[in-house]
Order: C-alpha cells, then sequence, then structure tokens
C-alpha cells in the first residue's frame, strides 16, 4: 500500500521522514510559504537530519553546519552535475552540457574558472569600472544634476546601473558604436530590450526550475527567445571587448559540441542569468542597507576617499574615469563588511546533491545515516545566516559584523563554542561554489566606491523598515525586496 501510494517507509538507519499531506508535492506547499520557519520546526523535531518529500524527490535537509564538511568529504558518492546540468536545460532550452549526454565534451567548469578567475579578473574589473562610469554619469541612463534631486527606487537605480555596466562587461560593445551617434543609439535600445527581457524571463524562473514548462508563460518564452536571438555568432561576432568567458565557449561550442545554432545562443542567456540574477538584489540590499545606517555611510566613506586619495585620483564627474586596483578592492575590508552582512540577510541559495548510489552518510556527531540512490542532499544556508547563536540578533544589520577590532576581515565565527568552519554561504559551497563570486563582491564594490564618491545620496523617509524578502525566490539564491525604497541623489556639489 505504501509504494501504491508513493510514500516512503522509513528503514532502520534511515533520517526520520515526512511524507506531507499531498500526492506529489509532499511537503512543497509548507517549504514554499516560509522555508527557513519550515526547516527549524523539523530540525527542532527530528535533529540534525530529517527527509522530506518535496514535489516528488525525498530530500535530506542537513542542519548541523559541523556536518556540512561531511558531505563535501563525501562526494564521491554524490553527483553534482545531475541536477544542475538538468536544471540549466529546463530553464534556458539549451541541449545538455552533461558530457554523459554526448551534446558537447566542454569542461565547463573549467571553462568558468579560467575565464572568471585568477588572471581573468584585471580586465573584467577594469571594463566593469569604465562601464558602471559611462552609465551613471554619460549615457542618459541616469542624468543626474547637480541642483536637484533626483527621484528613483534604489532597485530600479541598481538594476539599470549594473545590468547595464555588466551585460557590456561580458558581452561586449558593438564595433565602432563610439564613434557613431546612430550606432550609440542602437546599443543603448539593445541593452534596454535585453533588460526588459530579461526582466520578463526572470519572473518566471522558479517555475521553471520547479518543473512547469516554459510553453505556459507565452510572454517570458518569446523574452529569452528574443535575449537569444541577439547572441546569436553572426551578432556577437560583431562586437568588440567581448570577455574571455563569452568568447572561450562560443570557440567551445563551435569545436566540441553539436549544439546548434539556438543551442549556442541559449548558453550564452544562461550566463547572462547567472551573472545577474544574484547580482542585481544584491547590489540593491548592499545600497540599501549602506543608506539607512549613517554609521555604515560614515565608515564606507571614509575608506572610499582613503583609497582615492592614496593612489591621488581625483573625483570629477565631467571626466569620470575613477579605477581601482585588484588590490585596492582587496583592501576594502569595510566595503567588503557592508556586503556581506547584507548577502547574510538576504541569500537563500540551496546546495543540492544527488546520491549516486545507496551509501551511509557520516556526520560530525558520529552518527550515521543511510542515502538511497537518487535522493538529494541539501544545505539551506539560511539556518547557519539566521542563527542566533552563530551571528548575536540575526535579524538587525550591523555593517560591521564582517570585521575585526583591527578593523580587517573577520573570519572567526562559533557555536557552541566551537569554531565553525562554514558560517557564510551565499556563494554554494564545494564543487559547485559560484565561479564569479570574486568578481561579483569586487564590480559591487566597485559600484558603491562610485555612488558614494559621485553622488549625496538619501532615502525618502531615512526611518523606513527593510522590505519583506520575496520567498518565491528561496532556494534559487539572493532574494528580491517585495517592494523597492524610494531615494534620492545628486551630483556632490564639493567637486
Ligand atoms: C553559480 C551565487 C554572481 C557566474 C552560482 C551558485 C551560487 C551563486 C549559489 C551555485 C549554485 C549551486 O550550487 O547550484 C551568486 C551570487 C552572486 C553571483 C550570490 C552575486 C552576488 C555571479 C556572477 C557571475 C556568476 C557575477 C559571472 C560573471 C556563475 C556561474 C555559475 C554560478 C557561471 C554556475 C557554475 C557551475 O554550474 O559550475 N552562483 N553568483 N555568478 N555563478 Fe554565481
Amino acid at each position: 500500500l505504501w509504494l501504491a501510494v508513493g510514500i516512503r517507509r522509513r528503514q532502520p538507519g534511515e533520517p526520520a521522514v515526512e511524507n506531507g499531506l499531498i500526492p506529489y508535492l509532499g511537503c512543497a506547499l509548507q517549504f514554499g510559504a516560509n522555508p527557513l520557519q519550515f526547516l527549524r520546526s523539523r530540525q527542532k523535531k527530528y535533529g540534525h537530519i530529517f527527509t522530506c518529500k518535496i514535489a516528488g524527490k525525498y530530500i535530506h535537509f542537513l542542519c548541523d553546519p559541523f556536518s556540512y564538511h561531511s558531505v563535501i568529504r563525501q562526494g564521491r558518492h554524490l553527483d553534482w552535475r545531475k541536477f544542475h546540468f538538468a536544471t540549466s536545460v529546463k530553464a534556458f532550452g539549451h541541449d545538455s552540457f552533461d558530457p554523459r549526454h554526448g551534446h558537447t565534451t566542454e569542461n565547463l567548469h573549467q571553462t568558468f574558472l579560467k575565464t572568471l578567475q585568477g588572471e581573468a579578473l584585471p580586465s573584467l574589473i577594469e571594463t566593469m569600472m569604465g562601464h558602471l562610469q559611462d552609465v551613471m554619469l554619460k549615457s542618459d541612463t541616469l542624468s543626474p544634476s547637480r541642483d536637484h534631486w533626483q527621484v528613483d527606487g534604489i532597485f530600479a537605480f541598481c538594476y539599470k546601473v549594473m545590468f547595464e555596466s555588466g551585460y557590456l562587461t561580458l558581452f561586449g560593445k558593438e564595433l565602432g558604436e563610439d564613434k557613431c551617434q546612430a550606432r550609440q543609439a542602437a546599443q543603448k535600445a539593445l541593452v534596454l530590450n535585453a533588460l526588459e527581457n530579461f526582466k520578463e524571463f526572470d519572473k518566471i524562473f522558479p517555475a521553471l526550475v520547479a518543473g512547469l514548462p516554459i510553453h505556459v508563460f507565452k510572454s517570458a518564452y518569446s523574452a529569452r527567445e528574443n535575449l537569444a536571438k541577439t547572441m546569436h555568432a553572426e551578432h556577437l561576432s560583431k562586437r568588440e571587448n567581448v570577455s574571455d568567458l563569452i568568447s572561450m565557449r562560443m570557440i567551445l561550442n563551435d569545436s566540441l559540441s553539436t549544439f546548434n545554432d539556438i543551442s549556442k545562443a541559449r548558453t550564452h542567456v544562461a550566463l547572462l542569468w547567472a551573472s545577474q540574477a544574484n547580482t542585481l538584489p544584491a547590489t540593491f540590499w548592499s545600497l540599501f542597507y549602506m543608506i539607512r545606517s549613517p554609521d555604515a555611510m560614515k565608515a564606507a566613506h571614509g575608506e572610499v576617499q582613503k583609497i582615492l586619495g592614496d593612489s591621488g585620483k581625483t573625483v570629477d564627474p565631467s571626466d569620470p574615469s575613477l579605477k581601482l586596483t585588484r588590490d585596492q578592492l582587496d583592501n576594502m575590508p569595510v566595503l567588503d563588511s557592508i556586503i556581506k552582512e547584507a548577502m547574510r540577510l538576504s541569500s537563500a541559495s540551496m546546495n543540492v546533491r544527488v546520491a549516486k548510489e545507496d551509501f551511509l552518510l557520516h556526520l560530525d556527531n558520529q552518527e550515521a545515516h543511510h542515502i538511497r540512490k537518487d535522493d538529494v542532499i541539501a544545505l539551506y544556508p539560511p539556518l547557519l545566516h539566521y542563527d542566533p547563536e552563530i551571528y548575536e540578533d540575526p535579524y538587525e544589520y550591523k555593517f560591521d559584523r564582517f570585521l575585526d577590532n583591527k578593523g580587517q576581515e573577520k573570519t572567526t565565527f562559533y557555536r557552541s563554542g566551537r569554531r565553525l568552519r562554514y558560517f557564510y554561504m551565499p556563494f554554494g559551497s564545494g564543487v559547485t561554489k559560484c565561479p564569479g563570486r570574486f568578481f561579483a563582491v569586487y564590480e559591487i564594490k566597485q559600484f558603491l566606491t562610485l555612488v558614494l564618491s559621485y553622488f549625496d545620496m538619501e532615502l525618502l523617509d531615512p526611518g523606513i523598515k527593510a522590505p519583506p524578502l520575496d520567498q518565491s525566490r528561496a532556494g534559487l539564491g539572493i532574494l528580491q525586496p517585495t517592494y523597492d525604497i524610494d531615494f534620492r541623489y545628486k551630483l556632490k556639489s564639493s567637486q
């Protein structure tokens, strides 16, 4: 009977199991309504590990941060590719990247490491800094004035500035765009269209990951396909200053895969999404919390002025050409802490692995649990990020939470008197850790440095509460605010 109704019965040595009340969906609705509350209540009842049926899958939630390392150590039993590649195919519609499926022999992981980290970073940083200043001060995206305040939503502001700058940094500019006004207008229209299409597609992203087919969402489907059309090789080859990531992927798509042109273009849409979907809300939360906290503003201003002053840079909005080297960006512990604290409060990425075979998962407390083949093991970092034992007053924003008493990066956090190896995980863990994480933090630091240098900024309502997190995206990364917050800005008058 158990088998007939698709309900799992706990076997000896297995974690406690909740099948939920609804066939197939299991606990999906309760989990979806408030994942943190759901997991906390089960953790209280069952302990460090328990199993929930969610949308047909049995997911073992591991809640003990000291055991996170066990999952990473016992990686040989776990497959990360199955879930990740399948999710990307579902959402973006390209052929599978899993070499086992025979469409490509590219080692994507290696491509990402080579083109987003190490020696690839200085040029990404420099290009981004140039675009950020163009978008803030030279193009008509913002048109700030010295004489009067401009009012905008903080999310809307971050979206415009970061999307355009990030898009141009990865995908380059049209050849000859600088020299001709008509081309400039066409370039602007292309980016604005991309932004609108991206927004439309991103709205339904959680539904696609949950398994709904994209054809149900007509406008999101055409938005995705419109984005893909602009990313066909014939268009990309007419662009200059394309990032190593995209140019290398174009070469590897051509040389190592049997993807057709549409599939190739859709792989670039997947990268556009990966590079923007988390960065945009992370920038919002960083700017919002910073502006709302006078202490954070003061400390950030001090740090930015010192870095720019030490290198003899003058801030001039009529010739916006500030540059920050990687070393300088690495030397900004206040901005680092401001960004980390914003992401601690807003990140909800779930780390997922699939069991390749039946095996025994050993936890830190010497317990061992039987895991069945094809079951999922999940880590949910908000359990850490909101743990009052690790972070005092966890719901409060404290800009200096990640600074030690010398004002440098704080890396020692404790739980039950034991030092934690994992205490901050917005970028995932182990093999699937975000390959763009260094660039992501650099670009947000550059953004904050520039808005602090060029603009005076104020909240319209200085006492405003933080907007609630949009939980519909829980599991997928940095959550968006459920509504925007207004602020005003103008060019600094002291320049
Ligand atoms: C994957 C977070 C920005 C490129 C991931 C994953 C997370 C993440 C959690 C792994 C998902 C998993 O375990 O399944 C973030 C956050 C960002 C950010 C919080 C910003 C604040 C970026 C940027 C880029 C990027 C700027 C590129 C320019 C990627 C790529 C992957 C990825 C290519 C897929 C890696 C793979 O499957 O091997 N990101 N990311 N990310 N991220 Fe990021």
